[in-house]
């Protein structure tokens, strides 16, 4: 069976691995994939975005299923392009894809449901969100619509700091024409969740509950930036939450999009926020989050490739989603500086056992070198009995992975470690 992959980064690194386990399949093709991806599949230069000649390439090449994994293909309908030729896809269509694509769209959506998440008000006028600030409760979360390579969000803790987002956004469009509408939102406090979920629009099976470490620098400071770590199970999410998740969130999100004529299959992620009233929905991504997908596809017990084509095919209700109950650690190694201003081109070294370990994320092969060519750039996961154990593992094989300026958090799952102490 020869499978396509679209994106290039660590996620796509660990789908790849976990692709690859099914004997049925020969041949991986990643769009663009990187330097690292290209010892698990065959890379192709065409960028994830470049959605007529990844449809072309499939065809061309007589791919037998593809997986898109970010989200700008996704929300620019990757799938339906892939589809329209013939080819059976992973991943929702642009019209269920919105959910992460518009943050006006799924507020709407969980309002009009009735499914928790932070009390909210849409502005598409300056003038009329800033007046709103005046008296709104504050700290205040300020959202830009569109995709902002998820730094679309301002948490303000005064009036003027919001008010500046605000302007920064609709006036001086910081992040383009993503900031034509923005959400003003009710700022929630609790231990935040990441619950990936495989859906063929039908029934919902989440994959084991995972917990990301969004700021750059130890003990949460420092700016926001894709992730610098994950560690799987989540010790927050004990199953009297999870049960409490499929029925408030997770079967009324699914039902909710069909209601919409908008179905989604594939995977959908739930950022979720426990707060003292309950679980509440932060967020929606309609792809699998990086770099939670480094802890969780290593503890999937059952087939990938399986599950993903009874997504798509409308079967996963008799399908086998089972997880480990072991526990996995991800530790990201950055360029430094990331995620503002970094130097690229050091070349990387890895021992053997560390390159098992590592998905590479940022990485590009010149004369046969391995060397830095993004932000984040790679991440090393360790599986283990205990999530002490995980953590101690992920840290000493990230001491094999090694290039110049590289930085990563000291403290990935420290949190965790401490919950219910
Ligand atoms: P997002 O890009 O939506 O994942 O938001 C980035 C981060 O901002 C989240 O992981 C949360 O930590 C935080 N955040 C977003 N919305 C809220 C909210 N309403 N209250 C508190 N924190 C929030
Ligand atoms: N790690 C967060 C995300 O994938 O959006």
């Amino acid at each position: 069976m020869k499978l396509l992959v679209v994106g290039g980064g660590g996620r796509e690194h660990a789908i790849i691995r976990s692709l690859k386990k099914n004997p049925a399949v020969t041949d991986i093709y990643a769009l663009p994939g990187n330097g690292g991806i290209a010892s698990d599949a065959v890379c192709v230069p065409i960028p994830a975005t470049d959605i007529e000649n990844i449809a072309a390439f499939a065809v061309e090449n007589q791919v037998d299923y593809a997986v898109v994994a970010p989200d700008d293909p996704l929300v620019l309908g990757c799938v339906d392009a892939l589809e329209a030729k013939g080819i059976p896809c992973f991943g929702p269509r642009a019209n269920a894809a919105i959910i992460e694509g518009s943050k006006v769209f799924a507020k709407n959506l969980m309002k009009k449901y009735r499914i928790p998440t932070a009390a909210y008000e849409v502005f598409d006028n300056m003038d009329a969100a800033l007046r709103y600030l005046d008296a709104a409760p504050i700290p205040t979360v300020i959202k830009a619509d569109g995709l902002a390579l998820g730094k679309g969000v301002i948490i303000a803790q005064t009036r003027e700091e919001a008010k500046d987002a605000v302007k920064s956004m609709m006036a001086d469009k910081i992040f383009g024409a993503s900031g034509d509408h923005i959400v003003i939102e009710e700022f929630l406090t609790g231990p935040e969740v990441s619950v990936l979920a495989f859906t063929d629009g039908k029934v919902v099976k989440p994959m084991v509950s995972s917990m990301d470490h969004k700021r750059a620098g130890d003990n949460d400071t420092g700016l926001n930036t894709g992730g610098m770590g994950t560690v799987a199970p989540n010790p927050y999410y004990t199953e009297e939450v999870a049960k409490q998740c499929m029925e408030e969130i997770f079967l009324p999100t699914i039902a909710a999009m069909n209601a919409e004529g908008r179905t989604f299959r594939g995977c959908l992620y739930f950022g979720l926020m426990l707060t003292p009233q309950g679980p509440k929905v932060i967020e929606y991504n309609c792809r699998f989050g990086d770099p939670e997908t480094q802890v969780v596809l290593p503890l999937l017990e059952s087939d990938l490739l399986t599950i993903m084509r009874a997504c798509t095919n409308g079967t996963l209700a008799d399908t086998e989603v089972k997880f480990s109950s072991k526990h996995a650690c991800c530790v990201i190694l950055a360029s430094q500086g990331y995620p503002t201003a970094y130097k690229k081109g050091y070349e990387i070294t890895m021992t053997p056992e560390a390159r098992e370990a590592t998905f590479v994320a940022g990485a590009k092969l010149e004369d046969g070198k391995l060397l830095t060519s993004g932000g984040r750039v790679t991440g090393t996961t360790a599986v283990a009995d205990s999530l002490e154990a995980a953590i101690r593992e992920a840290y000493r094989l990230s001491d094999g992975v090694k290039f110049e300026n590289a930085y990563r958090r000291s403290d990935i799952g420290r949190r965790a470690l401490q919950a219910g102490k």
